[in-house]
């Protein structure tokens, strides 16, 4: 190679970067004691399978002692283990297990809110002078509109955000469930504690955390009203981006306002570098901050920049609505362009689903692609979590098992080529897909899918006074994108035989498992060469093998192509890295010069890169082919190119 291949991300390497982080829903990965629910001590016996994988740190979701009414981001004590998953010893034991195979271990922290159960909360809203009184946000009723409500803000999962405390005659905020009450970071006391939480698992050997929802810990000033974009709903989303009512005036500009709302609030980053200064600069950690309803990429890019002090990485959202119906006028991934304007996309019925472009995937890629790379901005990238719903399902095809092996495949080419830190789902590995079409409501067991059904239903009844209304499109919504199908024993758990309840427990599974346990399990995969499971640990030995698919610039190609999603990743020292991958269910004829111009950028003649292929879902021949003129790519081929010169 002579000529230079122009920028990369070189200079601001790290362990973390290159990190295959794998995440554990505990619940639903392995029960060791029969009760049907997953806990740690499963979790250990499986940490073989896990770095076979080639994982090389783990998250897992919380496992701290809660009520469960969101499955445990409601915590009752930080310092406790919930004895429905074992013990802080049986922790010290799992986090040995993961040192003695040269993992790290990363701990959810959920610090936006508590559960009610929490002694904090139980203190708080004991009486109007207890001491804790200030570490919750307490508000009395109002006395200028009907309701006595403090503002209008909607839930996360429906209704308002606040509830009325009879005892003390005054509500309390909770962004999310009821039992989930926001604590109040403005108060000191409460950001000492939260420090404290978090010294106590880096003292016994944590190695890091996942924050949750970390950009709403502060909220705006006052609490303002949401303007109203939902004029037919009681409480108005705070995440909603469309204009204002011109019939409400504001003290700021729409965008601030709404900016400054709910997330990205004006202390947000003071306090995480106050956390950062406490805490985090005193230990070795690795972290990453979850941080929705934020499509702004210079709003997110603050979160991470070295300059800063704050967080190692982000999870951006954006990729997950492109399936989701936007307000009128907002094309996806148009919404923002990469130019830094403050905008907030619309995530209300964020279960209802519209079927994407691949243009419109591609666009949002490339813009997180490109944030701010020399700047140091560095992004976790995800296509699954426990908030989402299967990738194969959402993203490939499982309409047939043959389809759902080659999509899984060709999914995980794209994953581990992108710039940012790669994360993996339980299950993901094992192309695990969505519940089946024929469950009902009644399967379901989230929150957030419940409420959504049962709010919609009443709706429905109101207005067309029939008891069991038409809800066909919120179940097409349910069963597309609804959190549960990650969560089900496998999709919540790995499956692990195809044994009664799929191995995953000798008991009665707190929720069902996929009707296709028996087909799609962890013991048919392993060991089996064409396996799903066995392509993703191919891909991730690609991923660490080849530093260009970590921190190689990128760059679109054939951007407007509905059917091929392709790009490079380019090094300064000159590797380029070539992807291209046929995202649709039709074959595609690639005329490389024509079709991917991008590559002969900067003079180079795209047969002068010597383009070796090291990853294809294709079978045969196709790894170790060079890239040829001319590419025949049957559904859901995926195929990954790195330069040999
Ligand atoms: C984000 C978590 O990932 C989700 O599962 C939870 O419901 C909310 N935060 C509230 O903690």
């Amino acid at each position: 190679m002579t000529s230079s291949t122009g920028d990369d991300h070189t200079e601001h390497k790290a362990w973390w970067k290159s990190a295959i982080i794998y995440q554990i829903y505990p619940t639903s990965f392995f029960d060791s004691n029969g009760d049907g629910i997953g806990d740690l001590n499963g979790i250990a016996s499986k940490l073989d399978y896990i770095k076979d994988l080639g994982v090389t740190v783990i998250w897992l979701s919380p496992i701290y002692k809660s009520p469960l009414a969101d499955m445990g981001y409601d915590i009752a004590d930080y310092r406790q283990i919930d004895p429905r998953y074992g013990t802080l010893e049986d922790w010290d034991r799992l986090l040995k297990g993961v040192h003695e195979r040269e993992m790290k271990l990363m701990m959810d922290l959920v610090v936006n809110h508590t559960s009610d159960e929490h002694e904090w909360f139980i203190s708080s809203s004991s009486s109007k002078s207890s001491p804790k009184r200030g570490w919750y946000i307490w508000r009395p009723p109002r006395t200028d509109n009907k309701t006595g409500v403090p503002n209008n803000w909607k839930s996360m999962f429906e209704g308002s955000v606040w509830q009325y405390h009879q005892e003390t005659e005054e509500y309390y905020l909770h962004l999310w469930d009821k039992k989930q009450p926001d604590l109040n970071w403005e108060n000191e006391d409460v950001r000492e504690a939260v420090w404290d939480v978090m010294k106590f698992w880096l003292d016994r050997g944590c190695d890091g955390f996942r924050m949750d929802v970390i950009n709403v810990i502060s909220k705006t000033p006052g609490l303002p009203d949401a303007p109203i974009t939902d004029p037919g709903e009681e409480y108005q989303p705070g995440t909603n981006d469309s204009p204002l009512s011109p019939s409400l005036s504001y003290p700021y500009s729409s965008r601030i306002l709404l900016l400054y709302l709910l997330m990205n609030s004006p202390r947000v980053h003071e306090f995480l570098r106050e956390m950062h200064t406490k805490v985090l600069s005193h230990y070795p950690t690795i972290t990453v901050g979850e941080t929705p309803f934020t499509h702004d990429p210079n709003v997110l890019a603050e979160y991470t920049l070295p300059k800063n002090n704050e967080l190692m990485m982000v999870f951006p959202f954006e990729l997950m609505h492109v399936d989701t119906p936007l307000a009128e006028g907002k094309p996806q991934g148009q919404a923002t362009g990469n130019k830094g304007e403050g905008e907030v996309v619309a995530e209300r019925a964020e279960l209802m689903y519209r079927e994407w472009k691949l243009d419109e995937l591609k666009k949002i890629v490339e813009k997180w692609q490109l944030l701010k790379m020399r700047e140091g901005y560095w992004s976790g990238v995800y296509i699954e979590n426990h908030d989402q719903a299967r990738s194969v399902s959402r993203f490939g095809n499982d309409s047939s098992d043959e389809l759902q092996v080659h999509s899984a495949k060709g999914l995980a080419v794209w994953h581990v080529s992108m710039r940012g830190t790669c994360y993996v789902y339980q299950g993901q590995e094992l192309g695990l897909k969505n519940a089946p079409r024929s469950w009902g409501i009644e399967n379901f067991l989230d929150v957030a899918s419940r409420n959504w059904y049962d709010k919609i239903l009443e709706q429905r009844r109101k207005s067309t006074g029939e008891a069991n209304p038409n809800m066909d499109d919120i179940m097409e919504g349910i069963h597309m994108k609804a959190r549960d199908h990650a969560r089900m024993p496998m999709p919540v758990s790995v499956l692990w035989s195809s044994s009664p309840n799929a191995g995953f427990t000798t008991g009665t599974p707190w929720m069902k498992v996929n009707d296709d346990y028996e087909r799609w399990n962890a013991a048919s995969q392993v060991g089996n060469d064409d396996s799903v499971l066995a392509f993703w640990k191919k891909a991730l030995r690609v991923r660490k093998e080849y530093e260009v698919l970590v921190y190689g610039n990128f760059t679109l190609l054939a951007p407007t192509h509905q059917q091929l999603f392709a790009y490079t990743r380019k090094m300064r020292n000159g590797t380029v890295g070539l992807v291209v991958m046929n995202y649709s269910k039709e074959e595609v004829v690639v005329d490389v010069p024509k079709d991917l111009t991008g590559l002969q950028e900067g003079g180079e003649g795209y047969n002068e890169l010597g383009l070796r292929c090291v990853l294809s879902n294709a079978g045969g021949d196709s790894e170790g082919e060079s890239l040829k003129e001319k590419m025949v790519l049957k559904p859901y081929d995926a195929r990954l190119y790195i330069s040999t010169q």
